[in-house]
């Protein structure tokens, strides 16, 4: 927490606590706890009047310090702490930590091992409301979901709920630098302090409260293109104090490595991953981590891509590379997620079909505590991927997700884009694996293939920006990952509704317009940006504003022109039989669907379109791109009106900080509109059609190249 916030809260204190209104700055996230109305207090006090617990442990305490903080905030006063069954107890706890759970004899089975069962019962003759589990981790993730019902004004007088996780390890990953900045952070810097380590900054309790309350329970510190030093004794006691904070959270800390490390950590002459003295030297770098960190989690790992060292240079195969590091790991309940993130300039064909080129011949080869990491698309996080076809691909192998939280390819932190809907087109897709109904979903969560080791991962969009992330809406994408990764079916609708009621307000007036600009918002971008199936057309190296003439990054294989591919001809990639044929890595019936020239979410990223060929619309190609970027704008401006009605209804401090970058968000699609329309129709030569406002000056987008000096500014400043 900053100064100022110190400052402010203790004005507040000052003027009387309670009867000000408390700072909206969106440092408190989803956790608001703000009073219930007066007339619903009552039926949830009758559900939560005192708390009964049992013997302690820190997560059972950290379970009653949350119910004490929530209840207090919403219900408005502090609850009593006892030790006997009376109407409107709420008993919390496992069979081993309260005699009176366990004598409630509760099947808990459905709990497993780390879910809950919240029931309102009888119990000698008090109705009492009791939040069960297992473990201690599932009593808080019980607590943390009470917390919601009542936050979201649920009824709690007749509950009957039961529910697990349905995936094993639920991550975070930050692409956090020792020196603290991160390589796709915008909101701040890194929120480890490594100066202040090993002393634990209270921000680090808080943000261990935010993970467990949607369930996450592990995260790795540093990022993929990993900073060795973390492995220094000094920054490892720096480590093990984050894992001494994060434990009674239930969440347990892993970290980035190389496949260099046996060179650059261990003074070794080769890191090549069959050398007995490189085997030797992984068990005892192993050995001295868990000695540190008794209950590290593993490595995550990205090898031989975008130049990062890895099992290749040694002429030894991802597998390889990854089993060194499994069996040091294994006896210490150690996993490693070895990334499927490759491409490389041999691979120029189509960059989009090396991950299953690479890793299919692998499959069955990894070790059983390996999870092979899987972004969600075939290429990087774009603002509309079809999944990657190595999802339904690898029956042998135990499949992870990798989700991008941060918007590094969706607008940073300025642009309104919700990704929860997103993230379930992904989850809901049918690969077709083992005929229909095998979804990502069920391949990810283990169920289509029989596997027990799961995970989701998502690329951390946190930072030490007072709201955590950057924005304010960026935070209901935390929130919608971590719900995700508890139960891939959620609906991001209801997940956003539930944000929504939490972080703003549950007055339908309120909630209606919110949850309906979130559900439109990342097609919106989609639109302005990248419709059709286009991707990576950003300029100037930033992922952030338009560039199709010019590159994606400095690097000249990878420049925007390889991507869309206009020519006098048409645009797109070609990625049919007569093209680079990536189509052909899906099962025939997901290929079909998915290149046919009528689904256009899809068009441009597998065939290469006529200018004038006609579409299901109605309208051509060059008619289509015009209208889908104006339409894109057009949302935009309606999601300003609708934010702009809200006034009043949402504190004025969330209010302008949103109203500020819907500011930002609208001149930007106006620039991605008529940059990218000027660029194209420099080929298609078509017009404008009618009743298209077009750009004053036809070759307008280099006002676009102004912009992107101005974008430079920008980041300079480190506004983004
Ligand atoms: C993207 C991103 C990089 C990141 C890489 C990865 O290319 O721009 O910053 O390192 O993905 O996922 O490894």
């Amino acid at each position: 927490m900053n100064i100022v916030r110190n400052v402010m809260l203790a004005l507040l204190l000052l003027c009387g606590g309670a009867g000000v209104a408390q700072a909206e700055d969106g440092y408190e996230l989803w956790l608001r706890y703000r009073p219930v109305e007066a007339t619903a207090r009552a039926s949830y006090l009758a559900a939560a009047r005192t708390l009964v617990g049992g013997t302690s442990s820190p997560t059972l305490d950290a379970a009653q310090g949350e119910l004490r903080r929530g209840l207090t905030g919403l219900l408005g006063r502090p609850q009593a702490t006892g030790t006997a069954v009376a109407d409107g107890a709420l008993l919390y706890g496992t069979p081993a930590s309260s005699t009176i759970i366990a004598g409630l004899k509760l099947d808990l089975t459905p709990a497993g091992e780390e879910g809950y069962v919240i029931r309102s019962m009888t119990v000698d003759g008090h109705s009492v409301t009791v939040i069960a589990a297992n473990n201690d981790k599932g009593v808080l993730y019980g607590a943390f979901a009470f917390l919601r019902l009542i936050q979201t004004r649920q009824d709690v007088t007749a509950l009957a709920i039961a529910s697990a996780p349905q995936h094993k390890i639920r991550i975070l990953n930050h692409w956090d630098n020792l020196d603290r900045n991160s390589e796709r952070g915008y909101a701040g810097l890194s929120l480890w302090n490594w100066s202040q380590l090993p002393q634990i900054d209270p921000r680090m309790i808080d943000y261990a409260r935010a993970n467990a309350s949607l369930g996450l329970n592990a995260t790795v510190l540093n990022n993929v293109n990993a900073d060795l030093r973390i492995y220094r004794p000094e920054y490892l006691a720096k480590v093990a104090a984050l894992a001494d904070a994060f434990r009674p959270y239930g969440i347990k800390l892993y970290l980035s490595i190389l496949s260099s490390a046996p060179i650059q950590v261990g003074g070794l002459k080769t890191a090549d991953p069959l050398d007995p003295q490189v085997i030797a030297w992984w068990k005892s770098e192993a050995d001295r981590i868990y000695k540190a960190i008794p209950d590290f989690g593993g490595f995550l790992v990205k090898a031989n891509s975008e130049g990062m060292p890895g099992p290749q240079d040694y002429g030894r195969t991802q597998a390889e590379g990854a089993h060194v590091m499994a069996v040091a790991v294994k006896p210490h309940g150690g996993i490693v997620m070895w990334r499927a993130f490759v491409y490389s300039p041999e691979n120029r064909d189509d960059r989009a079909k090396k991950a299953h080129a690479e890793f299919v011949p692998l499959d069955g080869k990894f070790d059983d505590n390996v999870l092979v990491q899987i972004k969600n698309g075939p290429l990087d996080f774009q603002p509309r991927e079809p999944f990657s076809p190595l999802f339904g691909a690898l029956p042998n192998t135990n499949a992870m997700m990798e989700f991008q939280i941060t918007k590094e390819y969706l607008g940073f932190a300025t642009h309104l884009a919700y990704l929860g809907t997103m993230w379930e087109e992904t989850l809901k897709s049918d690969t077709q694996a083992r005929g229909p109904g095998s979804s990502v979903a069920k391949i990810v969560n283990g169920q289509l293939f029989n596997h027990t080791l799961t995970g989701m991962a998502g690329v951390a969009n946190t930072g030490t920006a007072e709201n955590w992330s950057g924005s304010i809406f960026n935070q209901a994408n935390w929130y919608a990952f971590g719900r995700l990764a508890w139960d891939p079916e959620l609906s991001a609708r209801d997940i956003a509704e539930e944000w929504t009621r939490q972080t703003f307000s549950n007055n339908a007036t309120t909630v209606r317009p919110i949850v309906a600009m979130m559900m439109g918002s990342r097609q919106t971008v989609v639109d302005y940006m990248m419709p059709l199936g286009l991707n990576m057309i950003f300029g100037n190296g930033t992922h952030y504003g338009p560039g199709p003439w010019d590159e994606i990054s400095s690097r000249p294989d990878w420049r925007a022109p390889y991507y869309h591919k206009a020519d006098a001809n048409g645009l797109g990639f070609n990625r049919q039989a007569s093209g680079s044929n990536a189509v052909a890595q899906y099962q025939p019936g997901v290929a079909a669907q998915l290149s046919d020239r009528d689904n256009l979410d899809y068009l441009l990223w597998f065939n290469h379109v006529g200018w004038s060929e006609q579409l299901s619309t109605g309208r051509s190609l060059w008619d289509e791109l015009v209208y889908r970027y104006t339409d894109g704008v057009t949302k935009v401006k309606q999601m300003r009106r609708n934010w702009t009605a809200l006034r009043g209804r949402v504190d004025g401090e969330r209010y302008n900080l949103t109203a500020q970058y819907l500011a930002i968000q609208e001149a930007e699609a106006q620039w991605w509109r008529d940059a990218c329309l000027a660029y194209f129709q420099s080929f298609s030569k078509l017009p404008y059609p009618k009743g298209y406002a077009a750009p004053a000056h036809p070759l307008d987008y280099y006002k676009g190249l102004d912009a992107r000096k101005n974008l430079d500014a920008k980041l300079a400043t480190g506004l983004n």
